[in-house]
């Protein structure tokens, strides 16, 4: 069998109506726009609606996607969802999306979780099982509503997260070198305690004590998460490029993981690479974890920021923590 490419074939995102503002932020903690904007670069991120879970989302940005690659849903056989934020702790979202989506029965559907480096892992997983020849065509989400498992009376967290999610329907194409070129995922194990939801799974089951004590929302050590982040999506971007043998000049646009304005300027200094080179939208969004990436992804296509033969590098993060780089050509 002659060796396919697998290639993002379209892409579509969603964003809930509800915008919070800093301001409205600084109602609710003792905080300020001023030190939002400044140490993280966030003015606003939307927030789902109660009855609004992460699978309706989700369903919204795949069938963008779907619409803007002429795949109908009969024809997907395979759909990764990255998130941490399932509908229900069981079966996956992915289950939920086959039937809110009308995937075939046929379709295989399951959940990644990789925290926000999930949009990144599950890509990759999902280019290689279409690769393989098994699977013809994939839908690839990330979907999530960070907005339930944030603490609203925690300065430190509240303030960066958001809720979303963004698509991309994967297929194959007979022309090399173009779509997904390569991938480099890493995961730091030891470093789970600095962002982690401490309580309610199988090592410290939920108690009353324990949702009175808020240790079932996530728990970060912020300044620590910061270095690590600069350090792995430098890393996993250098390595890639040299994998590859190619300049950071080469690359026409970095789409990384929406956490923290700072965190990309960084990135941006250390490959030396400006800024204008980098997508940004995590003024409009803040850290919107595996939805980050797709939605960035589908905002630059239909902006225009991505043209035929363009290289893309995508770079992530996330709690594990793992990391990772995609390199994509279109
Ligand atoms: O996808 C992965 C998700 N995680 C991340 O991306 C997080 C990476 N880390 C960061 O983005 C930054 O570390 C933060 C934005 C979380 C914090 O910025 P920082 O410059 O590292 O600030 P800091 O944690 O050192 O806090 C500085 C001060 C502290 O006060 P003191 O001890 O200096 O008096 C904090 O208590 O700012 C205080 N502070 C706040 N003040 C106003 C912390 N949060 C807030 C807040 N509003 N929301």
């Amino acid at each position: 069998m002659p060796s396919l490419s697998t290639i993002i074939l379209g892409t579509g995102s969603y964003a809930p109506e509800r915008v919070l503002t800093n301001a409205e932020l600084s109602k609710m903690v003792d905080t300020s726009d001023e030190w939002i904007r400044t140490r993280s670069g966030i003015r606003e991120r939307r927030i789902a609606a109660p009855g609004e879970a992460t699978s309706d989302m989700g369903v919204q940005a795949a069938r963008r996607a779907l619409d803007d690659a002429g795949v109908t849903p009969a024809e997907i056989d395979l759909l990764i969802v990255a998130t941490m934020t399932p509908d229900l702790p069981m079966p996956a979202a992915a289950c939920i999306m086959q039937h809110k989506l009308g995937l075939p029965t046929s379709a295989a559907c399951f959940d990644v979780n990789a925290a926000c480096t999930g949009f990144v892992y599950a890509l990759d997983t999902a280019c290689a099982m279409v690769a393989s020849g098994r699977y013809r065509k994939a839908l690839v989400v990330g979907a999530e509503k960070l907005s339930t498992i944030v603490d609203w009376k925690d300065r430190t967290t509240c303030v960066l997260f958001g809720d979303g999610a963004g698509a991309v329907v994967i297929g194959t194409t007979p022309q090399p070198d173009v779509g997904l070129i390569g991938t480099r995922l890493g995961t730091l194990g030891e470093s789970v305690d600095l962002l982690c939801i401490p309580n309610g799974g199988s090592s410290v089951p939920a108690t009353p004590e324990s949702i009175a004590a808020g240790s079932h929302f996530m728990k970060m050590k912020g300044k620590e998460v910061f270095k690590l982040a600069v350090r792995v999506m430098d890393e996993a971007a250098r390595d890639i490029l040299e994998q590859h043998h190619l300049r950071a000049d080469q690359i026409s646009l970095v789409i990384p993981h929406q956490a923290n304005l700072r965190i990309i300027e960084a990135i941006s200094q250390y490959l030396e690479l400006p800024l204008e080179r980098f997508f940004v939208n995590v003024d409009r969004y803040g850290n919107t974890s595996a939805a980050s990436i797709p939605l960035a992804l589908d905002e630059a296509r239909r902006a225009g920021r991505i043209q035929p033969g363009d290289l893309t590098l995508l770079v992530a993060f996330g709690a594990g923590l793992t990391y990772g780089s995609a390199l994509l050509r279109w």
